[in-house]
């Protein structure tokens, strides 16, 4: 007999709503069978705590030991405290991608149905450099870094991505009207790149208009290219067109290790409610199985996720209904048992 082989997995529970979902995201894994072997490690707020390190290096080699790892979401101080341990990890093990597909779930009341996007977004500079300083008092400089480097490889992903999923048009997201030479470099790169790939379309658009357009016409769009900041604040933009931030997952990849996340934050005006809807953290997590090669699991739980939010009798606050995360978890497990 075949001995399925056990995945020896990193998982970061996170702050917040973060191990509300973590739980019942490893439960649904479980259910479906999938031979895990987690390596269970904190950061952020929890690990400041225990180590005295946002960032501790065991969960930093964990993370270079299993190359892959599910992560929930850990708060980032506003305007003190530590610098963000999401960038800080991202760009430690150099994740340069953030990958987000946006789409329309079953039963999932949104804006427009049938919304099918890819959005990839550069994870390691632009205004998340985190080089700020004061120049004079009341002058502060935050400095926006863009470097071909970068912009070429994220561009490469985009396209190759693009060839590999049957995606016929990337459009590059930018404001270089205003950045002529930061923003217009990720342009020319992404041109450059656009020229290897004759079978697919390649357009761009400002930003400001890019926004305007989604919330109009948001199925004239098939993958959004984007450099850091654009694509943080897109993607959530995107998110709130299919359903809002309980719904859309999100991969980090290098070509070292790779971490999987919701699109959403900690939630803290919900953490500790079991109120969290935990279906983020399951596609990231699904994403996750396909990456490590359990594409028949991940199939397998997207068919139960699907049925539980079509039938719709058990569905989160978000959604409009009033089962808890724990809930929500049982009857994606009850449809899993059932085959
Ligand atoms: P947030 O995403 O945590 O919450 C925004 C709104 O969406 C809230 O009303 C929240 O209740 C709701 N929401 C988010 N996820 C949900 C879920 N799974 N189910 C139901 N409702 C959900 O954004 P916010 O409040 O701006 O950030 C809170 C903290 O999270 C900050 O410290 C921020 O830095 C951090 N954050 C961390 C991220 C990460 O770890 N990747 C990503 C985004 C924010």
């Amino acid at each position: 007999m075949l001995v399925p082989m056990t995945h020896s997995l990193t998982l970061i529970p996170g702050d917040g709503i973060g191990p509300e979902v973590t739980r019942a995201v490893v439960r649904i894994l479980a259910e479906a069978g999938v031979p895990i072997e987690w390596e269970r490690e904190e950061a952020g707020l929890v690990a400041v705590e225990q180590f005295g390190d946002p960032l501790p290096q065991r969960m930093l080699d964990s993370i270079r030991r299993t190359r892959v790892a599910l992560k929930g979401p850990l708060t980032t101080p506003v305007g003190q405290g530590f610098t963000s341990v999401n960038v800080g990890l991202r760009k430690t093990l150099d994740l340069f991608v953030n990958l987000r597909p946006v789409f329309n779930l079953p039963g999932v009341a949104a804006r427009f149905g049938h919304l099918d996007l890819v959005l990839v977004r550069e994870n390691t500079e632009d205004l998340y450099s985190g080089l700020e300083h004061e120049v004079v008092p009341g002058v502060m400089v935050s400095m926006k870094v863009i470097t071909r480097a970068a912009s070429m490889r994220i561009a490469r992903f985009a396209f190759d991505y693009a060839r590999r999923h049957g995606r016929r048009r990337v459009t590059t997201v930018h404001k270089a009207n205003i950045m002529k030479r930061g923003d217009g470099l990720f342009l020319a790169c992404a041109r450059e790149v656009a020229a290897e790939y004759p079978e697919i379309q390649h357009d761009d658009r400002i930003v400001d208009a890019a926004c305007m357009h989604l919330v109009m016409r948001p199925e004239t769009f098939d993958l959004l290219l984007m450099p850091n900041l654009y694509g943080d604040i897109v993607s959530d933009l995107c998110a709130g067109l299919v359903g809002g931030l309980g719904v859309v997952g999100s991969a980090n990849l290098g070509h070292d290790a790779a971490v999987f996340e919701a699109v959403h934050g900690t939630a803290p005006d919900i953490a500790g409610q079991d109120a969290a809807n935990p279906t983020a953290l399951l596609l990231s997590a699904l994403m996750m199985l396909r990456h490590i090669g359990e594409e028949a699991a991940a199939e397998r739980i997207r068919g139960a996720l699907t049925r539980v939010l079509a039938d719709g009798q058990v569905r989160t606050r978000d959604l409009g209904g009033r089962a808890t995360t724990t809930e929500f978890a049982d009857a994606i497990c009850r449809e899993l048992a059932a085959g």
